[in-house]
């Protein structure tokens, strides 16, 4: 039986597409099929996903023309996937492989089809990740709204050239360690002011939440919801000069800057 939407790879990024795809009916449960090679991973999936088709490997029978295939595996084996999933015919196919580019997915196919490149990030784990997406040679906006609408499922997707994706890899794609590094950072702070690391920890991660949802909620910009903060000669006005006198802005732009590169050398 061929399947209108192929996950192969059911590891945390495949699984965690594969729930939110089911959760937002994307389509019927048994038109989906998740491929994964191990035999644990496997078993704990058919009981996360039942009525979609937890299998061991891609065969024939399991594509057809009107099959899409998300390639969720680690990137030294995608292009093998990428291949076999053109080569038995699939029509699109949407990688979430850091580093790999368009242009090599295609090199691997033995016809021309749709692929899509993305740039995903861990909090599609709890569905509020936010991917980038860029189309290919051979794609249509229609293959491009296949693609959001899959990634929706997790969080919010937004369209950009392949020529930003690595700009994506050093922004969005590792930003949740960048504020996991200041919230870490903002706890030690607290312990070294005396208070206990389980108090300081609740008021760190409750700010971090809380400071998230008013710039969501408000829509008003980081820099009008820090004004509002800051009174003049106050407390909050000290502790921001310290963070500009240590270049703290300037530290992310530059971390940025460094992992985008390093991604580009990657994808070379
Ligand atoms: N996790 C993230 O936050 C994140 C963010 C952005 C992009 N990505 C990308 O997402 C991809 C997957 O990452 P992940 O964290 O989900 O990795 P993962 O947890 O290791 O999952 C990959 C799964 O695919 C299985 N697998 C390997 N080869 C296969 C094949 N030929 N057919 C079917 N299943 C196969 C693996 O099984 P074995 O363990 O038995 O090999 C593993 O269970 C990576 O390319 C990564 O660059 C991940």
């Amino acid at each position: 039986m061929a399947f209108k939407l192929i996950i192969v790879g059911g590891g945390r990024m495949g699984s965690a597409l594969a729930e939110g795809l089911v959760d937002a009916r994307w389509c019927a449960t048994n038109e989906m099929a998740v491929v994964e090679t191990s035999a644990e991973q496997r078993e704990a999936l058919a009981g996360r996903l039942p009525g979609v088709a937890v299998i061991a490997s891609l065969e024939i029978e399991h594509v057809d023309d009107a099959s899409g295939v998300v390639i969720c595996v680690k990137p030294e084996h995608a292009e093998a996937v990428a291949r076999m999933a053109g080569a038995m015919g699939a029509t699109r196919l949407l990688s979430v492989v850091a580093g790999l580019s368009t242009q090599r997915i295609e090199a691997t196919l033995p016809q021309p089809i749709a692929v899509i490149r993305s740039m995903p990030n861990t909090p599609v784990l709890v569905r509020k990740g936010v991917s980038a997406i860029a189309g290919g040679a051979h794609v249509t906006k229609e293959d491009l709204d296949w693609a959001e609408s899959i990634l929706g499922a997790v969080g919010t997707v937004v369209r950009v050239t392949e020529r930003n994706i690595d700009a994506v890899t050093g922004l969005s794609g590792p930003m949740p360690a960048y504020l996991y590094l200041v919230v870490e950072a903002l706890i030690e702070a607290g312990v070294h002011q005396g208070l206990s690391r389980d108090v300081a920890q609740q008021l760190v991660i409750g700010t971090f939440e809380g400071s998230a949802a008013l710039l969501v909620s408000t829509g008003e910009t980081p820099e009008e919801l820090r004004h509002q903060v800051t009174s003049p000669g106050g407390t909050t006005a000290a502790g921001l000069r310290t963070l500009e006198n240590r270049a703290v802005r300037s530290a992310f732009i530059d971390a940025v800057a460094v992992a985008a590169e390093r991604s580009r050398q990657m994808g070379r």
